[in-house]
């Protein structure tokens, strides 16, 4: 049992979806915008496009989707960005913003304001 338990926690780290979003929560997060014009703009031409449809990146404002990817810190995620991880290419499509952007756009995404 104890090793059941461990093994499913186990794999539930490496399926960063494991409650997937519902429709009424893809309608919310179509609707989320940062509330600063400038990064509102970023935003909405490079992150958005990935991160408010089902599939493999984490849907904004989604706490379920982002818990265990939060939990390896802020810095962890930023690299991620910075390199690019699997389906995310290297700064999430957006070349021209800053390091200090990409943090608060991650905050964004997992906060979703
Ligand atoms: C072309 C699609 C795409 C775009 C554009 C995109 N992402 Fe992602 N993002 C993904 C996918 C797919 C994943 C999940 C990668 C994985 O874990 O396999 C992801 C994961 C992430 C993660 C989690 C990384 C980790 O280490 O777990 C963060 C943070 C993130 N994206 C931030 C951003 C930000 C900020 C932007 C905009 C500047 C952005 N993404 C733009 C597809 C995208």
């Amino acid at each position: 049992m104890a090793l059941a338990l461990a093994l499913a926690f186990g794999l539930a780290a490496c399926q960063p979806a494991a409650t997937p979003p519902t429709d009424a929560e893809i309608l919310q997060a179509e609707a989320r915008v940062p509330a600063d014009v400038a990064l509102a703009e970023r935003y909405q031409r490079s992150c958005r496009v990935c991160h408010t449809v089902r599939g493999q990146a984490p849907l904004v404002g989604h706490t379920a989707s982002w818990a265990p990817r939060v939990a390896r810190g802020r810095d962890a995620l930023l690299a991620s960005v910075q390199a690019g991880l699997n389906g995310m290419p290297a700064r999430g499509l957006c070349p021209d913003c800053s390091d200090e952007e990409l943090r608060r756009l991650i905050d964004f995404l997992v906060e979703g304001r």
